[in-house]
Order: structure tokens, then C-alpha cells, then sequence
């Protein structure tokens, strides 16, 4: 018999070898926990359909800000729930409204220390739970939704946002808050566009988390799960309307988009891994059918392997400990 000449297996033999020639590796600085808080709240409450995830009280957000800065995470992103909805949204752009006082509150605590960041949306705020204000007959209004946006955007910065996230998938959306932040003189906070957002089952747990009353679905303007070169189009325009950064969202589903977007841009690309990835992990972990820590991991490695700098998961202090362990 001949031998191989060839043998990968080599860069294989041992975890020094295999750690020597890794690709890819995962660190804190570049994770971002989303979190949840909520108005009235004293303590903590657990989501059922995200074990382990909880909304927060302000003092419960606080403490965990000041853990993912001790952590060395990247930033804090932030969602609002309101025990009051409306219409329009209102709480967003409420100076007293609960999202805009978890900015201040997690700015007060960690200062420069993590990047806070905040979803600019108006679902978490709205009585129909659409990210956007209606028409009379029902339809969500583009141009009427991006003045609200653009109130939203600069009602975040005076709070002290650094970066806001705007997910509502608005045409012009970026545009329009990046415009609103420059005529308040906050030319230096940075927008992370939700760039190519599909309209994705996998958001199911999220709805819980925010206490969405949304009946229906957001196809209308959320992205087509079939469809890549519509999420570039997308990203390619938020880039153009000023977008520092750009997100595919969510993350497993599309890794596709993720690679392609890496290989086209040159601004940072984030990922999004949504609350039904982690539940998918959580729930098939709590039966036994997989290893959760290898679980976590290889999917967060996958998502940085597609060509994310940057990703968004609700296990980022669990796994910025790991790796500081
Ligand atoms: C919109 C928004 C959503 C998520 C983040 N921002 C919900 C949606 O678009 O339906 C989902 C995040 C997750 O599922 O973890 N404000």
C-alpha cells in the first residue's frame, strides 16, 4: 500500500496543535449582551421561554452593566418595556420613558467602560406591537415612522447612548436618525443599522421578553426569508445613509449573508444570534440531546468564522467568564 502525502490530520494530533493553528476565536470584547428591563419591576423576572434570561428592575440592569464591564464585554444593548403602550410609541421618547432611563442609568455606572447601546424601535412601545405607527387603515407608515425614529434616536443620546441600533426596518431609517443626531450636535454616536433583518420564526421567545401584544406578522417590512441579495441591497444602503456598522439578524439561519457582507464591505459586520437561537440550545441541552457548552460555542464560532466581528448573544457574560477562565 502507499501511504497519504497528504496529512491534515497532523494540525490535529493534540488540543496545543489544534489551538496553535486555530482560525477563529472568540473574545469577550467583541460580544454584546441584549438585555431586557422593565418599568415597575423590583426584582428580576425569568422569561419561561428563555431559561436562565430574565427582564431586569433598573437596580437589577445596573449591577448586571457593571458585571459585563468587569467581564470586558463590548457593549450593552439595551430593550425597554413600558408598563404604558400607545399608538405612536410614546415611552420612546419620553426623557422619563423606561428605555431612556436605563441608557442614563447604565451610562452613570459604567461610563466609556462598555459601549451602550439601545434598539431604537417603537414594537416594545406600541399597544399593536407593530415597530412603527399605522395609518388609519392598519398599514404600517414608513415616512410617518421615521420622524418618530428620528425623535427616538436623539431622545437615546440625550440620555447618553453611545450607539443606537435602529431594527424597525424602515426605508431611510438610517438616514433619518443620523440627520436627527447631527442636527443635536451628537455627530459622535454611532448607529449599528439592523441592516438585512429577516421576518423570522425565531423570534417567537422575544415577544414574551418584551410583553408584545403584536398580532400578526411583520412581513411587510422585515426581509423574506428567501432572499440574499436583497439583504445586501439593504446593508449597502444603510451604509450609504451612514450606518458605522451593519447587522444581519438573525445569525444561524443566515450565515450565508453574514459571509457575503463580510466579503462586500469594509465597515465592521455584527450578527445577531435571536432569542429562539438560544432557546433551540437551551431547550435541546435541558433534554440531554446536546453538549450545551460545545453547543454555545461552536455556534458563536460559527458565527464569527461567517465574517461577524461582532455578535450579538444573550450568552456573552457566560462565555466572556469561560474565556477568562
Ligand atoms: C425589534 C427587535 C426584535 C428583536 C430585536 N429587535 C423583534 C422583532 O423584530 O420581531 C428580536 C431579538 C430576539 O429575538 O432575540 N425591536
Amino acid at each position: 500500500m502507499s501511504f497519504p502525502s497528504h496529512r491534515p490530520r497532523r494540525l490535529r494530533v493534540n488540543p496545543a496543535v489544534r489551538r496553535l493553528v486555530g482560525e477563529n476565536r472568540l473574545h469577550p470584547a467583541e460580544l454584546i449582551l441584549p438585555v431586557f428591563v422593565k418599568e415597575g419591576l423590583q426584582e428580576p423576572h425569568p422569561l419561561s421561554a428563555m431559561p436562565g434570561v430574565s427582564q431586569h428592575s433598573r437596580e437589577s440592569l445596573r449591577r448586571t452593566a457593571a458585571e459585563a464591564a468587569g467581564l470586558g464585554l463590548g457593549g450593552i444593548m439595551l430593550f425597554g418595556i413600558p408598563t404604558a403602550k400607545d399608538a405612536v410609541g410614546s415611552g420612546a421618547t419620553d426623557p422619563d420613558g423606561i428605555l431612556n432611563q436605563a441608557v442614563a442609568d447604565v451610562r452613570k455606572e459604567v461610563g466609556d467602560e462598555l459601549v451602550v447601546m439601545a434598539d431604537l424601535c417603537l414594537d416594545e412601545f406600541t399597544d399593536h406591537g407593530h415597530c412603527g405607527v399605522l395609518t388609519p387603515e392598519g398599514a404600517v407608515d414608513n415616512d410617518a415612522t421615521l420622524l418618530r425614529y428620528a425623535d427616538m434616536g436623539v431622545a437615546l443620546a440625550e440620555a447618553g447612548v453611545h450607539m443606537v441600533g435602529p431594527s424597525g426596518m424602515m426605508d431611510g431609517q438610517v438616514a433619518a436618525v443620523r440627520t436627527a443626531l447631527d442636527g443635536k450636535g451628537f455627530q459622535d454616536v454611532s448607529i449599528l443599522a439592523y441592516g438585512a433583518k429577516y421576518a423570522s420564526a425565531f423570534y417567537g421567545p422575544f415577544r414574551e421578553a418584551v410583553d408584545s401584544s403584536l398580532e400578526g406578522d411583520r412581513r411587510t417590512y422585515q426581509q423574506d426569508p428567501a432572499n440574499g441579495a436583497e439583504g445586501l441591497r439593504e446593508m449597502e444602503l444603510d451604509i450609504a445613509e451612514g450606518a458605522d456598522l451593519v447587522m444581519v439578524k438573525p445569525a444561524m439561519s443566515y450565515l450565508d449573508v453574514v459571509a457575503r457582507a463580510a466579503d462586500r464591505f469594509d465597515v465592521p459586520i455584527a450578527a445577531y444570534q435571536i432569542s429562539g437561537e438560544y432557546s433551540m440550545i437551551e431547550a435541546a441541552a435541558a433534554n440531554g440531546w446536546i453538549d450545551r457548552e460545545r453547543a454555545i460555542h461552536e455556534s458563536l464560532l460559527s458565527i464569527r468564522r461567517a465574517g461577524a466581528s461582532v455578535i450579538l448573544t444573550y450568552y456573552a457574560m457566560e462565555v466572556a467568564a469561560a474565556l477568562r477562565s
